[in-house]
């Protein structure tokens, strides 16, 4: 990661879910200054029952006619108000404007559940099943303004079995993923100037 593989310490997790990886970030025993949501999910009460402060900046507007640059800049006066040194984007749902990865640059991480290049994009399960392939996984890469394009930081294997459904599959993804994010993070915090 270059330079950027000295980060600070003040975490913040952006999720929109289940919030499992968060789960597994929290259990990893790692910091986390803030979760943020976009939405009322399950990720706020995991993150509130561990005593985490959270934001949900909750996004209205599901249409062509969202209004990503205002949400943008508002999340991110959100964080600049929390001193946020790196963003773990974790099943965050809403894409954030170029001017947002732009003062953040280098320090937003995503997990894609995909070997990426491959599968871009929210349905990236159905596309591994689809595909026939007899393998997917999961992907921990810089998150920049391209959706799924950052710089890739690690990888993980993941079988598709004979019967698998999109629930079985993301689920055999998910496992590695709470492995794999938590790891790698700890990596970078451990770094720490
Ligand atoms: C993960 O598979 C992640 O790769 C994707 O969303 C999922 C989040 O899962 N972007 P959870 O909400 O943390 O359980």
């Amino acid at each position: 990661m270059g330079d950027s593989n000295r980060v600070s310490n003040k975490l913040t997790v952006f999720a929109s879910g289940q919030g499992s990886l968060l789960e597994a970030i929290i259990d990893s025993g790692i910091k986390i200054e803030l979760v943020l949501c976009d939405r009322p999910c399950r990720a706020i009460s995991i993150a509130k029952q561990n005593g985490i402060k959270t934001e949900l900046y909750e996004r209205k507007d599901f249409t062509k006619s969202f209004n990503r640059e205002a949400y943008s800049q508002e999340v991110l006066k959100i964080i600049s108000e929390y001193k946020i040194d790196l963003i773990a984007m974790a099943g965050f749902m809403t894409i954030l404007s170029a001017d947002f990865f732009k003062n953040y640059q280098g320090v937003i991480l995503n997990s894609h559940p995909a070997l990426l290049p491959a599968f871009k994009g929210h349905d990236a399960v159905a596309q591994a099943l689809r595909s026939g392939k007899k393998t997917t996984g999961c992907t921990i890469h810089k998150a920049t303004a391209e959706v799924d394009s950052g710089e890739i930081l690690a990888q993980a294997e993941v079988p598709i079995l004979p019967g698998d459904t999109e629930a079985t599959l993301h689920e055999r993804i998910k496992q590695k993923e709470r492995v794999l994010y938590p790891a790698l993070l700890k990596k970078l915090l451990s770094n720490n100037i």
